[in-house]
């Protein structure tokens, strides 16, 4: 029953504990909707990586969860962040990640983003567009990526695809060649290549066939411009289990097989190995986090749906909304009960579409009790909203029975103090 939730989850007298915190407390002392990080999960899996590729820069993707107190963490254990806009540089530079651990990214980056990048003396800076090449030298970055679009359909949602071809990221290889040549020319160090196939993948074979489409287009490189990439960077991707049909592969796995493959593929090609950059972020913080919310409203709305609303919803976590993003829940206290039936969890906000749960088998709620979904570390809060002028949830991480705030909750004064 606790397969999705953090390592530490723990069930002793019906009761859900993270962290050896149990839900009660967390609730009395956060109030909710509360975002709970298991900052032993989080380690485990960053330590996954590091040991997976002792030699590669791993950069933790700040999109999936800005937060400063998760990038110390992080960057603790040698990780670096990968960022795509100015306050996601700005979060991972108040975290103290040393800039040549920081990879920035960014479709439409602006002057201002270039040269912060600079600024920050980031290791590399991922090239997007044919014009981000003179601008980037103007900024005075001087080590950049080239981002190559391979044009592979990644097997998971549209929305979340990024290599496809006529993708919005990216250069298709014609460009991508151009990019390369005219960085060279303007005095910057093309160190190499980028490729991100899209987020949630649960195999490996896609982003299998990414590096071996990397190799060609290396060989490519070698042949039109006598260059090769000494670096590449295979972005994130790897996913998660939200719900129990969900089977990931293993961190040491899939990081196993795309390095395998990459010193298989070049050496087959003659190719001199590259360093290797990683960004996952999903993965990474993903299952370390639980979204805890308080029961209101149970509503019979007809012979099959009967409602369960939370005191949040898609305001903390979008990705339901968005595109269809399946999860689960349990009755936080409850969890030696046995089903009463399946229900279905929304939120309060005024759109129909805001579900949380399409149908989980729950004990009978009641008003008041604690609903905890799993694997939302990821993609919840950092997408979060105020919709309906609701304030965003509190973070805490806990830890060996004690819950820290790391985010604190937002309030309607805070929002109010936006307007004129
Ligand atoms: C360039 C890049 N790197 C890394 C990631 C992180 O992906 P994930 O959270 O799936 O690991 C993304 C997310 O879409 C991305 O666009």
């Amino acid at each position: 029953m606790l397969a999705l939730f953090p390592d530490t989850a723990d069930a002793a007298g019906g009761e859900l504990s993270l962290g050896g915190v149990p839900v009660s407390r967390l609730a009395a002392g956060h109030a909710t909707p509360l975002v709970v990080l298991c900052a032993e999960t989080l380690r485990a899996r960053a330590r996954a990586y590091r040991d997976a590729a002792p030699d590669a820069l791993v950069a933790y993707s700040v999109k999936a969860f800005p937060n400063v107190a998760v990038l110390r963490e992080l960057a603790a254990l040698g990780l670096g962040a990968d960022v795509s806009t100015l306050g996601e540089l700005s979060f991972a530079l108040a975290a103290g990640v040393p800039g040549e651990r920081i990879v920035v990214h960014g479709n439409n980056k602006s002057d201002e983003e270039l040269r912060a990048a600079a600024e920050a003396g980031a290791r590399l800076v991922v090239l997007d567009a044919e014009d981000e090449v003179e601008r980037a030298a103007a900024a005075g970055v001087t080590r950049v990526l080239v981002r190559v679009t391979p044009g592979i359909d990644a097997d998971t949602h549209a929305a979340i695809r990024t290599a496809h071809a006529g993708s919005k990221f990216g250069l298709p290889p014609e460009a991508a060649l151009r990019a390369i040549r005219a960085g060279r020319s303007a005095g910057l160090d093309v160190a190499g290549i980028h490729v991100h196939i899209g987020s949630q993948l649960l195999d490996t074979q896609t982003a299998r066939s990414s590096v071996d489409w990397a190799a060609a287009f290396a060989v490519d490189c070698r042949a039109e411009l006598g260059w090769t990439p000494a670096v590449l960077n295979v972005g994130g991707g790897l996913g998660i289990a939200h719900v129990a049909e969900e089977r990931p592969p293993a961190i040491r796995d899939f990081v196993g097989a795309l390095a395998g493959r990459i010193r298989h593929e070049w050496e087959l090609l003659g190719l001199p190995l590259p360093s290797l950059v990683f960004e996952p972020g999903r993965s990474v913080v993903g299952p370390a986090g639980v979204t805890l919310y308080r029961v209101g409203v149970v509503k019979r709305a007809s012979e099959s749906t009967t409602w369960v609303a939370v005191d949040g919803g898609m305001s903390d976590n979008p990705r339901p909304a968005l595109y269809g993003a399946r999860l689960t829940a349990v009755l936080a206290e409850r969890l030696d009960e046995e089903p009463a039936g399946p229900y279905t969890v929304c939120g309060k906000h005024c759109e129909s579409g805001d579900v949380l749960v399409d149908r989980v088998s729950l004990p009978e709620p009641r008003r008041g009790d604690l609903l905890a979904v799993p694997a939302t570390g990821a993609y919840t809060l950092a997408m979060a909203s105020t919709y309906n002028a609701v304030p965003r949830p509190a973070a805490v991480l806990v830890e060996k029975g004690e819950a820290r705030v790391i985010r604190r909750r937002e309030t309607v004064a805070e929002l109010l103090a936006h307007e004129t």
